[in-house]
């Protein structure tokens, strides 16, 4: 309407319109417009004389409308009115090309019926594409949320599976990526519960035979004795300190067993106090004296600072006795075993060294699992368990520490110890 209103406002400018109304192609094309709009046309000069009126009815008249008056003072350019819902009144206010004096105002009064059924048949085809569109959506909806569940399904049924005990079945879901990825993090999960189960199983079974071990001597030692008649009594006493030794085998693992059992519950456990760790490494020490002595070894004691710390004391005294233990019963005659603390801000450090017999390079890997010996059979003479490294390993961690071991067969073993200084829960 507006292009349209622009358009005739300049072919009346350029016409000549206002000096001469009688324009017949002016006349003809304004018309020609109303005819196309359905709507009438008003051509007001700016004494609001009508110079046209395309229905023929007011021409020559004055009119008097509070828009037309508006639009050639200038204060508002087009007025946009709804009559009645069916008709859109327009004025637009014509300009003289060089003086840009408003001449006259052009008043275009468009029927907008056509538009208003077009917008009812518009809205109703919406609504047909909109019903349409939500039926699609929701076939689509319930169709997809099918295809989507089904591996989410799969693998629901599959964790059942496991959780029935078929637990060496791999979960195995086709899928999406994401999918994929929650069953290869359960078979993740899975193998590390086997493995534990399969380390449960033979820690068990290792118990069992640890245990027995003791008990099959004792008691073929008494048979021996019970069978045999006139036995001698020096035999007897032999049997006996046998059978004592024997006794004392069995204690030792089960108090070793017992330390690690105590070691494996939760951190809750830790009884955790400050105390200075070398008057801890004295006393070790002069427990370890007497078997350091027995056995020729020279115990050497290096402390390069005083270190107060946050540690369990028992738990800590136990893992450091059986560093330092092993260093001695695991030696050469006439050797050495130095013990050192250091620390720093954050952690101290304790080291343990050797002259012993060291640990071949590929045993390194297992001294710390339960029951591992190098040399059973050489373990077994120095009254060994197999346990004491894996209770130092369990002690150390619940400190949040570390220890690591260096050794080379025949020279030396080094053992070191790191512990923060500050306990963290
Ligand atoms: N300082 C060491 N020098 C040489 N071998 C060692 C030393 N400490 C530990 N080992 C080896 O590691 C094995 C495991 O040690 P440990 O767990 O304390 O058990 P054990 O009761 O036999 O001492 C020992 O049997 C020994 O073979
Ligand atoms: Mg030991």
């Amino acid at each position: 309407m507006q292009s349209q209103g622009s358009s005739l406002a300049n072919l009346l400018i350029s016409s000549g319109y206002f000096g001469d109304p009688s324009v017949e192609e002016v006349n003809t094309e304004l018309s020609r417009i109303a005819n196309i709009y359905d709507g009438r046309i008003l051509v007001i000069d700016s004494k609001l004389n009508i110079l046209k009126d395309t229905y023929g009815i007011e021409d020559g008249n004055t009119i008097i409308s509070e828009d037309v008056i508006k639009c050639l003072r200038g204060t508002s350019n087009s007025i946009y009115q709804n009559k009645q819902g069916n008709y859109i009144e327009m004025t637009l206010p014509i300009t003289h090309n060089n003086t840009k004096d408003i001449v006259g105002v052009i008043l275009l009064n468009f029927s907008i019926k056509n538009i208003n059924s077009i917008s009812v048949v518009l809205s109703q085809k919406a609504s047909i594409l909109f019903l349409t569109t939500a039926i699609l959506i929701f076939v689509y909806a319930f169709f997809y949320s099918g295809v989507f569940t089904k591996p989410f399904n799969n693998l629901k049924k599959a964790i059942g599976h496991l959780t029935e005990g078929y637990m060496d079945e791999e979960v195995k879901v086709e899928g999406f990526y994401e999918v994929g990825q929650i069953s290869n993090s359960l078979n993740q999960m899975l193998l590390r519960i086997k493995n534990l189960e399969r380390s449960r199983q033979e820690f068990v079974s290792n118990v069992s035979h640890e245990l027995k071990t003791p008990i099959t001597s004792i008691k073929v030692l008494a048979d021996s004795l019970i069978m045999q008649e006139n036995v001698p009594p020096e035999l007897y006493r032999e049997f006996l300190v046998d059978i004592t030794e024997e006794i004392e085998r069995e204690n030792k693992i089960i108090t070793d067993l017992l330390s690690l059992v105590k070691l494996d519950k939760t951190a809750s456990e830790m009884n955790i106090t400050s105390i200075k760790i070398n008057d801890l490494l004295e006393l070790v020490l002069k427990r370890l004296r007497p078997i350091a002595k027995k056995n020729n070894i020279e115990l050497i004691y290096e402390s390069f600072r005083p270190v107060i710390a946050e540690v369990d004391e028992v738990k800590l005294s136990l893992a450091l006795s059986n560093l330092i233990e092993n260093a001695i019963k695991y030696n050469v005659e006439d050797g050495w075993v130095r013990v050192s603390l250091n620390a720093d801000h954050k952690y101290f450090y304790v080291k343990v060294m050797d002259s012993g017999i060291g640990i071949p390079e590929e045993a390194q890997d297992f001294i710390f699992d339960r029951f591992f010996r190098v040399d059973k059979a050489r373990s077994r003479g120095t009254g060994g368990t197999g346990l004491g490294l894996s209770i130092t390993k369990n002690a150390v961690h619940m400190h949040k520490g570390a220890i690591k071991v260096f050794s080379k067969e025949n020279e030396g073993t080094t053992f070191t110890v790191r512990v923060p200084i500050n306990y963290i829960a």
